[in-house]
């Protein structure tokens, strides 16, 4: 038997795909020491697990370099790689969204160039062009978002919001939604027909898992 390669976004999501891979029997014992390794092995299982950053995910899946990963949507819709998307965990469930000062609600819509800062810039050009049929300027940044219109960087963002508590400490509020996000188990095509029912036995039990998703 071959072994079944995963690649896992570091952080909580890892963390909470272990725990669920324990529960349906296909744990990895060795994940669980401390060490610097970077692949871990389930050998009785022939199952290999490794952690990188989550927008590598799909592309280790896309070349075949894992045959499955876990990652969130987010990162999905922004690397729009050639993989299957099989399941959504229902994990780490959060948002994509506009958002900005208050008083951009009545002055967006007359702007003639909006300015928006983001670390998902295929997303943020995409909602404006398909939904609001707006070119916009994009700022590329890659984290703390939230700074840019405070400092004046920009007009608005685009980024994950979960509880909104970090827009509502800097005076921002969401503008309008984009789409639902949460972790999503992703496969890639050629695994996907060479170890068939390897795979969809695994989604079944993961499914179960989580309530019957
Ligand atoms: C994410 C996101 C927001 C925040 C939203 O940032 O970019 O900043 O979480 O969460 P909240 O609505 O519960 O406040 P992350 O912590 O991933 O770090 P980042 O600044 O590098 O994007």
């Amino acid at each position: 038997m071959r072994y079944l390669t995963f690649a896992l976004a570091k952080g909580r999501l890892a963390e909470q795909t272990m725990e669920l891979m324990e529960q349906i029997g296909m744990p990895c014992e060795e994940m669980k020491e401390k060490s610097r390794k970077l692949i871990f092995v389930n050998e009785e299982l022939k199952l290999k697990f490794f952690l990188s950053k989550a927008s590598d995910v799909p592309t280790y899946v896309e070349y075949g370099a894992a045959d499955v990963g876990v990652v969130g949507k987010d990162t999905i819709l922004e690397e729009n790689r050639n993989l299957y998307e099989m399941l959504d965990l229902k994990l780490g469930c959060c948002k994509m969204a506009v958002a900005g000062k208050e008083s951009m609600k009545e002055t967006i819509d007359n702007m003639n160039i909006i300015r928006v800062a983001t670390k998902y810039p295929k997303i943020a050009e995409e909602f404006f062009l398909e939904k609001k049929q707006r070119t916009v300027e994009i700022i590329k940044l890659n984290g703390s978002v939230e700074l840019a219109p405070i400092v004046g960087l920009s007009d608005v963002i685009v980024d994950i919001v979960e509880t909104g508590s970090t827009l509502k400490a800097n005076g921002l509020t969401v503008l309008e939604e984009i789409c639902p996000l949460s972790a999503r188990i992703i496969v890639n095509r050629v695994s996907m027909k060479m170890e068939h029912s390897r795979i969809m036995d695994m989604i079944g039990k993961m499914r179960e898992a989580r309530g019957g998703l």
